[in-house]
């Protein structure tokens, strides 16, 4: 079950990574000092993708605080065309303008002048918030602004999130280093767009890759399927979904989130865990259909 160095690394743009990174939403609900224990920790493990946005809270502070200087080899994602509002929590924030804006943001707080990739986070499609009135911006506009950024050096890759095979086709000639949409072992609405990546050489960084921590949308930890061939296997729940994914796709990074320091050790173990042909059969057939019109806001 043990795989070799090379199946533990993947391509995110120009660099190999970790096949599991580290996604830094969970963060905004921890005890800070506990949120440093764990990034100290990811990057002590291995993690060199660690995945945030302006719009999480105090991610990037927490980031700052843990783990600048940051290392040549760390890798940190963001995303913009969201920004926070006192009142809905999240709200678009599509136009070109506004992405520059949310680079800037993302720049000053996480106190660097350069990112390693910024995910364009599209607002067409559930589950989340949708672009409406002047907010529903054309995609060409949208790269051309992440275009000069990079030009500008400001930006290294650019990433496409929330979109469809169609919208990743139309933006490929931007030159786009990975996707994240949500997806998972029981959740497989996005196949299609996971292909096109796989053929175009694009990174596909699943979100939700465990289900989320909101309460509508089915925990892969919780599947009695998963549960009963991790226990075969002698691996825990989250271990089993996780490299359900690696092993579905080699286009596959995992960005996990967890405030937990043992979940977080169980999660980066997977880079070299894969399943065996009994329960990789097993988890294709488990696909609940797309969930991506669930509401998935409520904190499970
Ligand atoms: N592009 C986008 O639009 C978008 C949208 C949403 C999220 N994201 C990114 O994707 C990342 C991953 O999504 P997510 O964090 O929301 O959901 P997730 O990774 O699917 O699941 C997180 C939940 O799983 C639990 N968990 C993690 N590791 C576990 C383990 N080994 N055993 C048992 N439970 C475990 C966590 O709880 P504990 O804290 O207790 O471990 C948390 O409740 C985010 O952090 C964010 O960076 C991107």
């Amino acid at each position: 079950m043990t795989k070799p160095h090379a199946y533990a690394y993947g391509k995110l743009g120009d660099r190999h990574v970790l096949r599991v990174g580290f996604g830094a939403m969970q963060l905004e609900h921890a005890d800070p000092a506990d949120a440093v224990k764990v990034l100290h920790r990811a990057v002590e493990l291995g993690v060199d993708h660690i995945d945030t946005a302006q719009f999480y809270g105090t991610a990037n502070d927490l980031i700052r605080t843990a783990l600048h200087p940051y290392a040549d080899s760390l890798r940190i994602v963001t995303k913009v065309g969201a920004v926070t509002h006192p009142t809905e929590r999240l709200v678009t924030a599509q136009k070109p303008a506004q992405l520059r804006a949310s680079v800037e943001a993302n720049l000053r707080t996480l106190d660097t002048e350069h990112l390693a990739v910024v995910n364009l986070r599209r607002a067409d499609l559930p589950p989340g918030i949708i672009a409406t009135g002047d907010q529903v911006v054309d995609l060409d506009s949208q790269l051309a602004e992440l275009i000069a950024l990079r030009d500008e050096g400001k930006i290294g890759g650019i990433g496409l999130s929330h979109v469809s095979r169609t919208q990743l086709r139309q933006a490929l000639p931007a030159g786009i280093v990975c996707v994240q949409n949500m997806y998972n072992v029981l959740t497989r609405g996005h196949e299609d767009v996971l292909a096109e990546c796989a053929e175009r050489g694009v990174a596909w960084v699943p979100y939700f890759p465990l289900g989320s921590a909101f309460d509508r949308l089915p925990s892969v930890t919780d599947h009695p399927v998963v549960i009963a061939h991790a226990a075969r296997l002698g691996i825990s729940p989250a271990q089993a979904g996780l490299a359900w994914l690696l092993g579905h796709s080699p286009a596959t990074l995992l960005i996990p989130g967890t405030r937990n320091l043992a979940h977080l050790a169980d999660n980066v173990a997977v880079a070299r865990i894969e399943l065996d042909q009994e329960a990789t059969t097993a988890f294709d057939a488990l696909a609940q259909d797309t969930l991506a019109g669930a509401d998935a806001n409520r904190p499970r």
